[in-house]
């Protein structure tokens, strides 16, 4: 059941995740009427000895869109309360345990229909001392939906669906590589059951990621063709025209490949490549990502280049002689009857030109023809598109051809439709306890299974990055390798 107390405890509250992306998730939710003021009450939690009005007043300036009117911030605002204390001491924790079980008192929850929602903004260090806490603190199990209860009242035993959970959410870097991933997984396993943890995948939330599926298995346009028989090779690209801004001592321990290709752009190209799955419940479709990523192959060294932008290392938090990536191309190869010889070439990439997300799928020549390969572009951010690049007769009255695009810009063609942020849309899914977009832990343990040993040869110093000019495409040997995957430019839209 969706209704009863919930309580949301953001820890680390005071941080930069919380302050940008949690907060202003939650006030979306609010406004738009899926926590209701009535039933719900957030808690902020973290180190900093400040006062509620204090954290009110921090997150307040995050909250704007530009149109929101001030009573709604304020009543949200108002939702609100900041608790103290340490992740690993009892005393914090009790006083939080204090805070809503009056909480809970005050809108007479049963025992047992109580839905405390974890939300993890902190570094992943302090994730099993906080887990160890909430469980001695706050867990009740995660009980299916259907699942009945027995209330016992002195002389009846009465069957209720009290509905209570406690969830947590938790967000990368789960690990640094396989083995130290796996650690933590399984002292988070310990202690709560997989369906209680909500692994973040920002980009499992963005719009266009998240009609991968439908585009694909919805349309005849598509159905006959995703194959290794017409497409010759798909991008999966990350560009970002800013550094590593202030979080370059973060960024050091992690690297591009970890930052960014291990997890968001192999989700999405888990959800291009994997098959059809049985339903559409969370188990069947994450099933067949996992089979996407047992079916990669071993990357290798020749088919990765890396690179690091000139002026990284002047950022006093990074060492002198970092070998981290800030760039990273590579192709991957899936071994399955769909995808064998099917280049997916992955791209990331801090400092450079230009920012964007996008997919780029890029058909097979058709024999004779001249002008171009077909493309279909799905892109993710900024302004969010999907457009083919077709041949087609150039108008006029020569019999000439030219390539041109059928092109579905979302900012056109569903005008004043707000796109939900990822992380609003997560988060109310954890709050319905849905986990389809979040990455289960047999999922994770692949992902790193493809890229630890790739990650220990940098670490090792074996492959070197590449410096390149901050503000441009990247290494030039990065495009060749492109080349050499197969890919051919198309003309440029
Ligand atoms: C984060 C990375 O996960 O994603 C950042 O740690 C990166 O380095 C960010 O900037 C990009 O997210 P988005 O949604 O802006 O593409």
């Amino acid at each position: 059941p969706e209704t009863g107390c919930l309580s949301i405890i953001v820890l680390g509250a005071s941080g930069d995740l919380a302050k940008k992306k949690t907060f202003p998730a939650l006030f979306n939710l609010y406004r738009q009427g899926f926590l209701q003021s009535n039933e719900v009450h957030i808690f902020g939690y973290a180190r900093t000895k400040i006062s509620d009005d204090d954290l009110r007043s921090r997150i307040r300036g995050y909250l704007s869109r530009g149109k929101e009117n001030e009573g709604e911030v304020l009543e949200f605002l108002q939702l609100i309360k900041y608790v103290s204390g340490s992740y690993d001491s009892g005393e914090g924790f009790t006083l939080l345990d204090k805070a809503i079980s009056e909480h809970e008192f005050s809108k007479n929850s049963t025992e047992g229909s109580s839905r405390r929602l974890f939300y993890f903004a902190l570094p992943p260090s302090v994730y099993p001392s906080v887990c160890r806490m909430i469980k001695s603190y706050f867990d009740f199990k995660e009980l299916p939906a259907y699942c009945i209860t027995y209330v016992k009242y002195p002389q009846v035993t009465v069957l209720a669906d009290l509905g209570g959970w406690t969830r947590i959410v938790v967000e990368k870097p789960f690990g640094k590589d396989l083995a130290s991933s796996e650690q933590l997984s399984s002292q988070i396993g310990e202690l709560f059951d997989e369906p209680q943890i909500y692994r973040i995948d920002h980009y499992l939330g963005k719009e266009l990621v998240q009609n991968l599926l439908v585009l694909r298995f919805a349309n005849r346009f598509f159905l006959p063709l995703w194959n290794r028989d017409n497409i010759d090779n798909i991008q999966i690209v990350f560009r970002e025209d800013f550094g590593t801004e202030g979080r370059g001592g973060y960024f050091d321990e992690y690297g591009i490949i970890r930052d960014i290709i291990q997890n968001h752009l192999l989700q999405v190209l888990c959800l291009v490549a994997m098959e059809k799955p049985v339903s559409q419940k969370p188990e069947h479709i994450r099933d067949e990502k996992v089979k996407v990523l047992q079916s990669m192959l071993p990357i290798k060294d020749e088919e990765v280049v890396l690179g690091q932008y000139e002026g990284y290392k002047d950022d006093p938090t990074v060492p002198n002689n970092s070998n981290t990536p800030t760039f990273a191309t590579m192709v991957l190869r899936i071994h399955n009857e769909r995808w064998e010889g099917v280049p997916f070439i992955m791209k990331a990439g801090k400092a450079l030109n230009s920012r964007k997300a996008e997919i780029r799928v890029q058909f097979k020549d058709v024999p004779g023809q001249k002008q171009g390969r077909n493309e279909f572009v799905i892109r993710l951010q900024p302004s969010e598109a999907m457009y083919m690049k077709l041949t087609v007769k150039k108008p006029g009255l020569e019999m000439s051809t030219v390539q041109s695009e059928l092109d579905l810009s979302y900012g056109q063609r569903y005008q004043g439709v707000v796109i939900p942020e990822a992380y609003e849309r997560l988060i109310l899914d954890t709050i319905r306890g849905d986990q389809q977009h979040f990455v289960r832990r047999d999922e994770l343990k692949a992902a790193w299974e493809i890229f630890t040993p790739l990650l220990h040869r940098i670490d090792n110093g074996e492959v070197k990055p590449i410096p390149y000019k901050p503000g441009s495409r990247g290494p030039a040997e990065a495009d060749e390798l492109l080349q050499h995957a197969g890919y051919v430019q198309t003309h440029g839209y």
